[in-house]
């Protein structure tokens, strides 16, 4: 029965940190997963969580499931770092989430919700997205449709190309957007921008569903999410995916929420039935380290604290990367980088073909993803020089 399937090619985003991790030359560069790395190369924890952590060890009684929904404080939690503690939609109570195994996982409960509302709804989204997105709901059978966003010419997002493809969704249909630093480009919507979706929304019924994995690696945690919260308080439904790999470096813990905003009270806790149904079959109920950690910290003034300093400190070095980059690779090429240094988060494409990209591998041990697109987060002071020659020697 099973010698029939055959070996698949590697995922291309970790089957490329694979062959970097095995690369043995000494001045390799591994840009390829979104992680950050600090100065020495390591993706470092959090002290803040290092500290809940220890608070936690000291005060756990048992290893019994959790509840289905997870965490109580912090789902609570997530819905404040998301919205805002004074949102109008919390207020309202028109808010409710359900833990889940990372973004990944809670990705995969909203389209589990989509799918039980609209069976085979389409999901428009943005051309790139994050490759994975693509797997990860049309397994539950969603369809999907591309909408225009990156343009290659400016560096910068084709509003215009998207405007007009967006007036292709209507009713029953979901537009997924990124909530903040777009992965894989690193260009995000200004608010004006995500004011014309939320008119689009009202005006043409289409369900918007935003995957923020990068909240407060972009210009800090509140307006990260500026642009979700413009359309949490303007529309009547939406669905978010958050994660908390990337902004309390809780990668490997697989800790995300699904969040949903709802027309009313009623609504919102009949999807958090919906999510939990669709969660008993896919993997029962969610891992606890991670969110214990997170609830802990967001329900703790000291230690959110001392987390969201720790967290600007990590997003003004990946701003300062990004301007440091601009000028080794500018000096080393001798073209303009300008546009790394608006772009957001962890991601930017280089600009370079997939040929290039694959000879920066194979011929000088620098590991970006076939699309060109870096992680600026991978640079550091030790390989910044090597990095922008290596770039420069291939265009
Ligand atoms: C990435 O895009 O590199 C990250 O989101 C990690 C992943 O799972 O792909």
């Amino acid at each position: 029965m099973l010698d029939q399937l055959h070996q698949l090619p590697a995922d291309p985003i970790l089957g490329l940190a694979a062959m970097a991790r095995a690369d043995s030359r000494a001045d390799k560069v591994d840009l390829t997963v979104g992680i950050y790395m600090d100065e020495a190369g390591v993706c470092p924890v959090f002290k803040a969580v290092r500290d809940a952590q220890g608070l936690l060890a000291q005060e756990e009684t048992t290893k019994a499931y959790l509840p289905p929904a997870g965490v109580e404080g912090f789902n609570q939690g997530m819905q404040k770092l998301l919205l805002g503690a004074d949102h109008r939609a919390l207020l309202d109570g028109r808010v409710s989430s359900v833990q889940a195994p990372g973004g990944c996982g809670a990705l995969r409960i909203g389209a589990e919700i989509i799918h039980a509302a609209t069976p085979g709804a389409t999901v428009w989204v943005s051309d790139p997205t994050w490759p994975v997105h693509i797997p990860l709901l049309g397994s539950v059978g969603l369809q999907f449709a591309n909408y225009r966003y990156y343009d290659p010419a400016s560096h910068g997002v084709n509003f215009e190309g998207m405007v007009e493809d967006l007036k292709g969704a209507g009713a029953g249909d979901v537009v997924l957007l990124h909530g903040c630093c777009h992965n894989p480009c690193g260009a995000d919507l200004s608010l004006e921008q995500w004011s014309v979706v939320a008119d689009m929304a009202e005006a043409q019924g289409f369900l918007p569903f935003i995957d923020i994995a990068y909240q407060g690696l972009g210009d800090g945690l509140d307006d990260d999410a500026a642009g979700l919260r413009l359309l949490a308080g303007r529309l009547p439904e939406l669905i978010v995916a958050a994660s908390c790999s990337k902004n309390m470096g809780l990668y490997r813990e697989r800790t995300g929420a699904a969040m949903f905003i709802c027309r009313d009270q009623q609504n919102a806790q009949a999807l958090v039935s919906q999510a939990l149904v669709a969660a008993r079959r896919i993997y029962s109920m969610p891992p606890a380290h991670g969110a214990l950690i997170a609830g802990r910290i967001l329900g703790d003034p000291v230690l959110d604290a001392a987390w969201r300093s720790e967290l600007v400190e990590m997003c003004s070095r990946i701003n300062g990367l990004r301007s440091d980059l601009r000028s080794k690779l500018e000096a080393a090429s001798g073209r303009d980088f300008a546009f790394i240094e608006k772009e957001k988060g962890m991601f930017s494409f280089l600009g370079l073909s997939a040929e290039q990209a694959v000879k920066l591998r194979e011929d000088y041990g620098v590991y970006m993803l076939n699309s060109s697109r870096i992680n600026v987060a991978g640079v550091n002071a030790g390989n910044i020089d090597y990095l922008a020659e290596s770039v420069a020697a291939v265009l």
